[in-house]
């Protein structure tokens, strides 16, 4: 089951591979990228290309001869090589780091042979004196070009090989000197921050410590080239780790000036120690090349993982508009409350209704209650069967809220097995919201997991799992474990967590689950593998949310996005908005809502109600289409736009907002994009209205060359517009 998550995906289809043996070099082409690499003459694997596409009858040089650069920098530190072990005097990033029992920590690692089939390569290589292997896994999807790349080291020496760094894949970039790293940086209630810094000598490191993807540094990165790239053109190349432990991606531009990506296991406090014929597998990389800019890129990033990576993929399923009752009532839930919120639910057109935290256990605050997965018999006399019986017979699905990874010492569960958490023998537990974290590598633990999980859902009609995750790591023993191995925790941890929610899947095909870490804290294609949606951060502020939706879509498809419309004013910032500007601001994604419906008035549900049925009308496209970032809000920008446009280009919807106008701004052009040139598109407002003079009807060339004025005035203004072929 390990090999599930961590192996690369099978692709859709798959790009056309090649190896030619007169330059021994190795071939990768996908629509609009071509991945080439070679082996040299001194048999190490040289990176030879990666970027836009070569005419197939193209050939490759060989992979040159390395050399030298001087006595302090030997060739494999400035070679641009696809995986280089620590040794022969390596003074780079290593991809593979390891330790014999003699203390010898050398390695050097030569081309051994390959197999190649029409799903992709894999290259073996071996230590030049021990009977250490090295796997190099390459596939491709041809639709988008997306590379994933994985290795596997294989011990098949007579002792314990000690394996203290390991990466997924280097990756090599060409030669240049005006690289710029994107990536995003976060909080809690703060997630997606958009960065971007120049790629100078040194390395710029994104990294996990938590044990948790994180929302510090998310494990995506896209890289331009300044004054080249922009959000329309230029070339980018981007990346993901499909990990959702403690990982690390260094960008590095070495003393010559090559750039190169490594990325893998966090080597900060890792240590796996193989046996005697055990293997460590990597998770993989999926590394990508647009040259549309950031836009083109990041369409290329939603397409793969809606084709390739989601459950049902390629055709996942459309996430339904749900309702939460987290902001509504916290943790006092009950029957008779949640089933009047239930019953307003309803009538806007909810498809799902989710009872969030406090429903188990002695669960009335975050003190108490973690990892007691019994239904409260004061809050439920009738266990959920009433609740759900009645969520059902209103026409909705029912989710419920689970955080099976965690236990307050206040617990039944704490009380029976206090040994079940990460810890260090003797140490203090370090408690985050008064939790710890269970050891979920133990396999006592992952039983107990699964079970009560399984239970759950054998004994309630429940569709829908949000599956939390709310602190990070700390103290990461096992005492269980001798010293040497305990570090294994890292990577078993993640792969039990996979297996679980594999396990549950298949045990329970129906069901659906939402990845939640207090936010925005475990969104990886890791996750996302297993997972329907994902929750992107408390923070329901729906003016804050427009930075960081713009921030996520760069990495992750919007048709994950969960983002409800909550109370105004809301919480975060005290800030009131309009009903419509929080529907507006959440139908960029998945649509859900959070509110207090008992405080809500007439004219509230008749706005939701209306907004809830066209949302519907448009989810195909808002969640499947290709997302063009017209206006960017980043920067203190006081306006933004997206618009979304169909995979059959047939249907495009905009949102525009407003941050507040100033003196008597002019409105401007709003100049669409991917619409079919040549078809008629009407046009429709959803919330807003469009400039007096605009047509009806126009051409997709009217929309893009001239485009649309929408004028907004005022404070936090909002906008929408459907555009369908007629
Ligand atoms: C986390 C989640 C919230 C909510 C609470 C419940 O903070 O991100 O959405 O579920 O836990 O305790």
């Amino acid at each position: 089951m390990g090999g599930l998550v961590a192996a690369a995906l099978p692709m859709r289809s798959t790009a056309s591979v090649g190896f030619d043996p007169a330059s021994r070099v190795f071939r990768l082409d996908g629509e609009g990228v071509t991945y080439a690499f070679g082996i040299d003459s001194a048999g190490q694997v040289q990176s030879l290309h990666w970027g836009g596409p070569l005419a197939l009858d193209d050939q490759l040089a060989p992979a040159p001869k390395p050399s030298d650069y001087s006595g302090f920098d030997r060739a494999n530190s400035v070679t641009p090589l696809e995986f280089v072990a620590f040794g022969g005097g390596l003074v780079t990033e290593p991809s593979l780091k390891v330790a014999f029992p003699s203390g010898v920590r050398d390695l050097v690692l030569k081309y051994l042979d390959h197999t190649l089939t029409s799903e992709g390569i894999t290259l073996r290589m071996k230590d030049i004196s021990t009977e250490v292997y090295v796997e190099l896994r390459y596939s491709m999807d041809k639709a988008t070009g997306l590379l994933a790349r994985s290795a596997v080291v294989d011990n098949r020496t007579k002792a314990w090989l000690r394996v203290d760094q390991m990466a997924a894949a280097t990756l090599n970039l060409p030669f240049g000197e005006d690289y710029e790293v994107n990536y995003l940086t976060g909080r809690w209630a703060a997630e997606w921050t958009l960065q971007k810094r120049p790629l100078e000598a040194g390395a710029t490191v994104l990294e996990s410590r938590l044990g948790m993807t994180g929302s510090q540094n998310n494990p995506w990165l896209a890289i331009g080239r300044a004054g080249l790239t922009d959000e329309d053109n230029g070339p980018v190349w981007f990346g993901a780790l499909a990990w959702s432990g403690a990982w690390r991606i260094t960008v590095e531009k070495d003393i010559v000036g090559h750039p190169r990506i490594t990325a893998g296991y966090n080597p900060f406090d890792f240590a796996y120690r193989l046996k005697p014929g055990e293997r460590l597998e990597t998770p993989v990389f999926y590394a990508g090349f647009s040259h549309d800019g950031m836009g083109g890129a990041s369409r290329r990033m939603h397409r793969f993982q809606r084709s390739v990576i989601l459950p049902g993929a390629p055709e996942p399923k459309l996430r339904p508009v749900l309702y939460n009752s987290w902001e509504a009532t916290e943790f006092a839930v009950n029957e008779v409350g949640q089933i009047a919120l239930a019953e307003k639910a309803a009538t806007l057109g909810v498809e799902r209704f989710v009872m969030d935290d406090g429903w188990f256990g002695k669960r009335n605050n975050d003190h108490a209650g973690l990892g007691d997965w019994t239904v409260n018999p004061e809050k439920f006399p009738n266990g959920l069967e009433a609740l759900i019986s009645r969520v059902r017979g209103l026409g909705m699905e029912f989710g419920l809220w689970v955080e099976p990874e965690m236990v307050n010492p206040d617990s039944q569960l704490y009380r029976a097995h206090p040994d079940w958490v990460i810890n260090f023998k003797g140490r203090p537990r370090t408690e985050g919201r008064n939790q710890l974290v269970l050891n979920l590598a133990r396999s006592d633990v992952r039983d107990y997991v699964l079970k009560s999980l399984d239970l759950l859902l054998r004994d309630n009609d429940i569709a829908f799992l949000k599956w939390d995750h709310n602190r990070s790591w700390s103290e990461p023993g096992w005492p269980e474990r001798a010293p040497e191995d305990q570090q294994k925790l890292y990577v078993d941890y993640t792969k039990n967590l996979y297996w679980i929610l594999a396990e549950l899947r298949r045990r329970h095909p129906k069901l659906e689950i939402e990845s939640c870490a207090g936010g925005g804290g475990r969104v990886d294609l890791g996750i996302m593998h297993l997972t329907d949606q994902v929750w992107p951060t408390d923070n329901t502020d729906p003016f804050d949310r427009l930075k960081m939706q713009d921030g996520f879509s760069h990495a992750y498809m919007p048709g994950v996005m969960m983002a409800w419309v909550t109370a105004s004013p809301n919480w975060v910032n005290k800030r009131a908005t309009s009903l419509e500007y929080r529907f507006l601001s959440a139908m960029q994604g998945c649509l859900g809502i959070g509110d207090n419906l008992n405080h809500w008035g007439q004219e509230d549900f008749a706005t939701a109600k209306r907004l809830v049925a066209e949302y519907k009308s448009i989810r195909q496209t808002v969640q499947r289409g290709d997302l063009y970032r017209l206006i960017s809000p980043q920067g203190g920008s006081e306006r933004s736009a997206t618009l979304t446009v169909s995979e059959t280009k047939r249907q495009a919807v905009l949102f525009t907002f407003l941050h507040s106008s100033s003196t008597f701004d002019a409105t401007p052009l709003i100049q669409l994009q991917g619409l079919d040139p040549q078809a008629r598109y009407a046009v429709r407002s959803l919330v807003g209205a469009v400039e007096a003079d605009t047509p009806k009807i126009a051409s997709g060339s009217y929309w893009m060359h001239h485009g649309v004025r929408i004028p907004l005035r005022g404070d936090f203004q909002a906008a929408a517009l459907v555009l369908d072929v007629v």
